[in-house]
Parts: structure tokens; C-alpha cells; sequence
């Protein structure tokens, strides 16, 4: 990893669900840095494409997709009220759209295209260009920003990880089966894992944190050890 001033690229890569996004916005809100969720931008093209009928029978409509690639915009706009970002396709909030079952299910094929992975590594690395962020994703170490200041690569039991998205949907008052969350995020590990272009890896620089048993509060911890170190070299 480089040295820098005080602005950092932060780069948090692992499994689905491990809590990337929950760890990325805490480090984020602690340094006064954007929170990217690379993810987001990949669900908000699968639910372009379920909305306008590019998935058809399960299948994607390639040839339709790729005409259509250049109409998908996607953005994130702060949300002084929550204090959130919230996710903008087409001019439209789709932040809860794209937390779906619906859209998680088909999520993973969508994001192994060639054409969908540049365009959206485009508008991240367009994202980064001040530094100053926190991305979370799958190749935000290796591809998006392979000179990052800090990689992490975050990963948790199966088990654990379905336990945890399986609570916090029950908690948002979604019916869902422990069953079909825990093949999903093992049928996404295996995808993720297993496509051609910018699989799922740890970059040979990234730090290992496996969560199954440790706390968010002891993960800050340790982050924020390793922050300070780095922001000191
Ligand atoms: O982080 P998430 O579970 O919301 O991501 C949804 C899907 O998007 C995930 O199954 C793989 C894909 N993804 C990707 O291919 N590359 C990224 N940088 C981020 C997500």
C-alpha cells in the first residue's frame, strides 16, 4: 500500500452479507469520508433490467441490455434527514427496491456481465478521484482501485452471515425463510467467486478480517488502530 497524506482510499472487499456496508459506513462517519456501496449500483441495474423486462424467464436479454446500458444512470444523493445515501436510479430513489429478495436473487448474474462491470468501475473510480472514501464491494482492491490505502477483505460462516440478514429483514417486518437466505448467499459465494471477469478474491494486500466472532465494536477498534497507522506513515 502507498503512502498519502491524510486523505485515504479505503477499499473493503468480501463475502455477501458480513457486514461490509454496516463496518464501511461507520469507518466512513468517523473520518468525515464518503460511503460508496459499489453493490448498490449493481442491484440498481438488475432492477432496471426486472422493470423493464430484460430478465425474461430467468434469462437475460442480452442484446436488449446492451442497447439499453447507456439509458441506466446511477447516483447516490445524501439524505439530510437519515443522514444516509440513498441509492438513484433514473432520477428515482430505489434504495428499499433494491434490498429485495426479488432483486438479490438475480443480483449475481447481472453483475458477472463484461459491459455492466466497466461502466460501473467507471463511475467508482470517477467517484474516487478526490480520495477521501470508503468503497465496499468484491474487486474494490483489486480492480476499481488496486493502489488503495487501505484493503480489507471481510468474510464470516455462511451460517452466521444467513443469521444476520435473516434477523435484520425480520426486523424490517419481512417474511422470509432462514432456508432461501442462506442458499442465496451461498449460491451469490459461489458466483461471486467463480466468474471469469473480476471474480471475488482477497487482494494480495488486503487485510483479513473474519467477523463470525468478534463484535462491531471490537472491528472499529482494530480498524481504526490500522488508520491511524496508516495515515502516519
Ligand atoms: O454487496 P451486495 O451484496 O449488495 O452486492 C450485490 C451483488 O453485486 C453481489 O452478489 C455481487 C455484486 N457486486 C459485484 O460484483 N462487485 C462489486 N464491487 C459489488 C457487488
Amino acid at each position: 500500500m502507498r503512502k498519502t497524506n491524510s486523505k485515504l482510499i479505503i477499499a473493503i472487499d468480501g463475502y455477501s452479507s458480513c457486514g461490509k456496508s454496516t463496518f464501511a459506513k461507520q469507518i466512513a462517519k468517523t473520518l468525515g469520508y464518503i460511503y460508496i456501496d459499489s453493490g448498490a449500483m449493481y442491484r440498481a441495474v438488475t432492477l432496471y433490467c426486472l422493470d423493464n423486462n430484460l430478465i425474461n424467464d430467468g434469462e437475460i436479454l442480452m442484446n436488449k441490455l446492451l442497447e439499453e446500458l447507456d439509458r441506466i444512470e446511477i447516483g447516490f444523493r445524501f439524505n439530510h434527514e437519515s443522514q444516509l445515501f440513498e441509492t438513484i436510479l433514473n432520477g428515482e430513489n430505489v434504495e428499499e427496491k433494491i434490498r429485495t429478495v426479488y432483486v438479490s436473487n438475480f443480483v449475481s448474474p447481472v453483475s458477472k456481465i463484461k459491459e455492466v462491470r466497466k461502466k460501473m468501475v467507471k463511475i467508482q473510480r470517477n467517484m474516487g478521484k478526490d480520495k477521501s472514501i470508503v468503497m465496499d464491494g468484491r474487486d474494490i482492491g483489486t480492480v476499481v482501485f488496486p493502489d488503495a490505502d487501505l484493503k480489507i477483505f471481510m468474510t464470516a460462516s455462511a451460517n452466521i452471515r444467513a443469521q444476520r440478514r435473516y434477523d435484520e429483514s425480520i426486523e424490517k417486518g419481512q417474511r422470509v425463510s432462514f432456508t432461501e437466505i442462506e442458499k442465496n448467499i451461498l449460491t451469490r459465494d459461489r458466483i461471486d467467486e467463480g466468474r471469469k471477469i473480476s471474480p471475488l478474491k482477497r487482494a494480495h494486500d488486503a487485510l483479513l478480517l473474519d467477523n463470525s466472532h468478534i463484535t462491531v465494536k471490537e472491528q472499529m477498534v482494530w480498524v481504526m488502530k490500522i488508520i491511524e497507522d496508516t495515515l502516519e506513515k
